[in-house]
């Protein structure tokens, strides 16, 4: 499975300020706490989750431990996760992001209260890409108030970027909050 890069141009090597493995941590440390910060964020609301970027199922194994009475979909174009973090078929929405929200703006009609995004890779340009099809097309099921994490930045219509919460570095995860506020 590729794993993660930003948007940015990658700094030539022996100039990077941060190591491959402090990256990989940073980003992981900065993912564990705008979730739990979300956890709380939400704990009032009704509303589904997306989970967007199953992979291994590390991430949707922590939303399910954690939001137990939540209905949580899962969105990737593949299954390749630990056997046991396999979502319920009936939970699984198989295919590009692009075509998996578009359905579920239709099927969902703004009830996501919690969008989370996990679906970067050390591909520069598929990440812009990858960035482009969520920018496009999650706003069209957010609930209002609705959380929305990303390991990419984005460009989300109707929401406003917020900062991350205490202890997670600047620009390792990217957090918007959906209006009206
Ligand atoms: C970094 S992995 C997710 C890691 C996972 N959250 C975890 O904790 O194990 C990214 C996932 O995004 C999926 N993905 C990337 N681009 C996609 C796209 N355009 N449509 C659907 N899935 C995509 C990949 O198949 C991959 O499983």
């Amino acid at each position: 499975m590729p794993t993660r890069a930003t948007l940015k141009e990658p700094r030539a090597e022996g100039r990077r300020k941060d190591s491959r493995l402090e990256t990989l941590l940073f980003r992981l440390e900065a993912q564990h706490i705008c979730l739990e910060w979300a956890f709380r964020e939400i704990a009032d609301r009704p509303g589904i989750v997306f989970e967007m970027g199953l992979g291994h199922g590390r991430t949707y194994d922590h939303l399910r431990i954690h939001l137990p009475e939540r209905e949580i979909y899962v969105l990737d174009r593949e299954i390749d996760c630990f056997a046991d973090c396999t979502p319920p078929e009936n939970y699984l929405l198989l295919g590009d992001i692009e075509d998996t929200l578009g359905a579920a703006a239709t099927r969902f009609d703004r009830q996501v209260i919690l969008a989370h995004a996990d679906m970067g890779s050390y591909v520069n340009a598929n990440n812009i890409a990858t960035s482009a099809k969520l920018s496009r097309c999650l706003p069209a099921v957010l609930a209002p108030h609705a959380i929305v994490l990303s390991d990419l930045p984005l460009e989300l219509a109707g929401t406003r970027s917020l900062p991350l919460p205490p202890g997670a570095r600047k620009d390792k995860y990217f957090l918007y909050v959906n209006g009206p506020w």
